[in-house]
């Protein structure tokens, strides 16, 4: 069977590798601890579960939907940003929802890129940064994040061949896979950076409701000017636990939302209606949950960077995400340690080298298991590799 060279170009997915080595772990009979995939523990509260029982006894959410979204979702999600962020939406032209960040980050690789074209992607990153303009038969270009710049790009550094190339610019704060949070002033320089490009800026805020010590994340569109420039992929998945539930948002710039949406009209048929309701009620009803789910994420931080420390391991304490982002020994690989780990401890950490070349020499620790075993983890850890 031959399969195209579009899929052929595509290196194997991230937590294919991963999924495979728990597997044949669990198949030889041992405990893995996994703490490699952020998808929350715990589960969807049940305002929301109840929310979407009754919508789906509603014979009306029944028939296809409209990829433009039910009213009562677009003046959720602009009632949302009204009030958490203070950026006024038109709910008309500059929200729709999107089947997950996930589905919307790579189908925007198909609306705005061509061959020849490319994508600015952060180094360490989502992979689906890199994936999807692969798959869009154009290329990424990397953006390096480093310690010694906060783990934010340094804008300066672009050649000048990708910025001439570049189309789109993907960002995410707080960010995933190295916990940083973005700095005063940065955003402000994106969107001089995109405006001076002609680069439409896709901030991936799948983080922003789940942050720690006081830390409250921004919006993109809080920056003047950004909507002019960029559009904010906002899930529901992490802050209110609704991975497997599909959904978020894709709101500011009206355009480049006008041209997903017709790209949309060509792939799927929307959300399920009843699914949009209950995503209503998590924005408009579900503050507390988020609320609650970063204390608890907050506690678990606390565990992992205390026990990382104590074994030695030099660890910043992240304000948001659900990661924690560690250095790998001396000696070691992300790979040969993450390796490492599982055989002498049976726990799954990702290797922070699958995230991009800035990712090597680092390790991702997932803070979506209960804190029993995340404990029991951290203790196989000391008595494993605590030296
Ligand atoms: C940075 C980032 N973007 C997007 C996603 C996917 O989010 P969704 O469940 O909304 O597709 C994830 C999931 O881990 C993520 O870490």
């Amino acid at each position: 069977m031959k399969t195209s060279a579009r899929l052929d170009r595509l290196p194997p997915y991230l937590f294919a590798e991963l999924e495979r080595k728990i597997a044949d772990k669990k198949a030889a009979g041992v405990d893995v601890i996994s703490l490699g995939i952020g998808d929350p523990d715990t589960p969807t509260p049940e305002l929301v579960v109840d929310a979407l029982a009754a919508a789906a006894g509603d014979p009306g959410t029944h028939a296809y939907p409209s990829n433009r979204g039910r009213a009562e979702l677009r003046t959720a999600v602009t009632g949302f940003y009204e009030r958490r962020f203070g950026v006024a939406l038109d709910p008309e032209t500059e929200v729709i929802p999107a089947l997950g960040a996930k589905e919307c980050i790579f189908n925007l690789n198909l609306a705005f890129l061509d061959p020849g074209s490319v994508a600015l992607a952060a180094d360490p990153g989502y992979p689906v940064y890199t994936g999807g303009p692969l798959i869009a038969g154009a290329d990424s270009v990397l953006m390096p994040l480093v310690p010694e710049l906060g783990f934010v790009p340094d804008l300066d550094a672009i050649p000048a061949d990708a910025r001439e190339r570049a189309r789109l610019m993907y960002l995410n704060y707080p960010n995933n896979p190295t916990g940083a949070v973005a700095p005063d002033g940065f955003f402000e320089r994106v969107v001089e950076f995109a405006r001076a490009h002609e680069i439409l800026v896709v901030h991936d805020a799948s983080y922003t409701e789940t942050t720690f010590d006081g830390y409250v994340a921004p919006s993109f569109l809080e920056t003047p000017g950004s909507k002019e420039v960029g559009v904010e992929v906002f899930s529901l998945s992490k802050g209110y636990n609704m991975t497997g539930w599909r959904t978020a948002a894709i709101v500011g710039n009206a355009d480049a939302i006008a041209s997903y949406w017709k790209l949309k009209t060509n792939i799927d048929s929307g959300m399920f209606e009843a699914v949009q309701l209950a995503a209503v009620r998590a924005l408009e009803q579900g503050d507390a949950i988020a609320r609650e789910m970063s204390a608890v994420y907050a506690r678990r931080r606390d565990l992992v960077v205390d026990a990382l420390r104590a074994i030695g391991v030099d660890v910043r304490s992240p304000k948001g995400t659900i990661y924690v982002w560690a250095p790998v020994p001396d000696g070691h690989t992300s790979a040969s340690y993450c390796e490492l780990v599982l055989e002498e401890s049976s726990v799954v950490v990702s290797p922070g080298g699958a995230y991009g070349p800035n990712g090597e020499g680092f390790f991702r620790i997932s803070l979506t298991v209960p804190d029993e075993r995340l404990t029991e983890a951290m203790e196989r850890l000391r008595s494993s590799l605590g030296g």
